[in-house]
């Protein structure tokens, strides 16, 4: 439970104020984002790939070796209980958005955000109700073609033959998550890129910032000119980067942000 001092609060109104006075906010959000609804981060205590737990079938090299092969292991491992595969399928099928989420989107639909560019591939931004996200590693709950990039519901997909096949061209058909080894999809990447130099604030929320190229983004973000903030109860590789630090959780901290930039818009507004 957070402890708002009077020296946190000053941090959080700091934060809403720099926001506020920013043209093009860009939020950088992580695992951490939906622990608060139930879902495990990948590391850390409680993570999918703590205590020894293996990233086991994340390897594109392995999926390329064999594909059929591949989705046979993969739907006995959502069937396993103790894979971390079983484990995060499980989670994310019984998840909701968190307040944090909605937080997000009430964020961007008053304009104090432009953009969520997301490891996460729970797909909570998009059941929350964000509109604009760059799903960086992809989403679970959509399949992509290797050959012509065409991404389609897995809800939709039936998997008769194995692998499955594209209905377009063909090409062999993955999971939209980018696996271990395997290159962010060129659009998605060129996209998020655009963002990082276009913006000049982005918001750190709950990722440990390890992974590149996202774990890269706020860096260059910054060496262009941008302030960044941090939300997360730990520190990160990416804290001493940052110009605000706000320890804590997203669910509790982004809607007492998001109360604040209200309420700076309801007194500049003069209302
Ligand atoms: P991690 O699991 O590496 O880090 C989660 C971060 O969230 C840590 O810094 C935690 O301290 C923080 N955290 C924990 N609880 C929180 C809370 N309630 N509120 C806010 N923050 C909290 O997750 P990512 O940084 O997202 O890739 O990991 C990056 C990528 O690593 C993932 O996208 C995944 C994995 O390889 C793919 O799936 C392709």
């Amino acid at each position: 439970m957070l402890n708002l001092t009077p020296e946190f609060s000053k941090s959080l109104d700091q934060a809403a104020y720099l926001v506020s006075h920013s043209e093009h906010v860009v939020m950088l959000a992580g695992a951490g984002l939906s622990v608060e609804s139930g879902i495990p981060p990948f590391r850390g205590p409680g993570g999918l790939w703590a205590n020894g737990k293996g990233q086991t079938n994340l390897s594109y090299r392995e999926f390329l070796r064999n594909p059929g092969e591949w989705w046979e292991t993969r739907f006995r491992n959502e069937d396993k209980p103790g894979d971390p595969t079983y484990e995060l399928k499980i989670a994310v099928d019984q998840a909701s958005p968190n307040p944090g989420h909605h937080a997000i989107v009430e964020m961007e639909q008053h304009g104090f955000l432009q953009c969520v560019v997301t490891q996460n591939v729970d797909n909570l931004h998009r059941v929350a109700g964000n509109q604009n996200i760059l799903e960086i590693h992809g989403n679970r709950s959509f399949l992509r073609c290797i050959k012509c990039g065409n991404r389609l519901p897995r809800d939709d997909y039936h998997f008769d033959i194995l692998p499955p096949r594209c209905t377009q061209c063909d090409g062999i058909i993955k999971m939209d998550t980018v696996m271990f080894g395997e290159p962010i999809p060129e659009d998605v990447l060129m996209a998020c890129r655009q963002q990082v130099e276009t913006c000049d604030l982005m918001l750190l929320v709950g990722t440990s910032g390890t992974v590149n190229p996202a774990a890269r983004f706020p860096i260059i973000a910054k060496e262009l000119g941008a302030s960044l903030i941090e939300i997360n109860p730990d520190e990160t590789p990416l804290t001493p980067w940052c110009d605000i630090i706000l320890n804590g959780s997203s669910g509790e901290l982004l809607p007492l942000l998001l109360k604040r930039l209200l309420n700076i818009s309801l007194i500049e507004r003069g209302t």
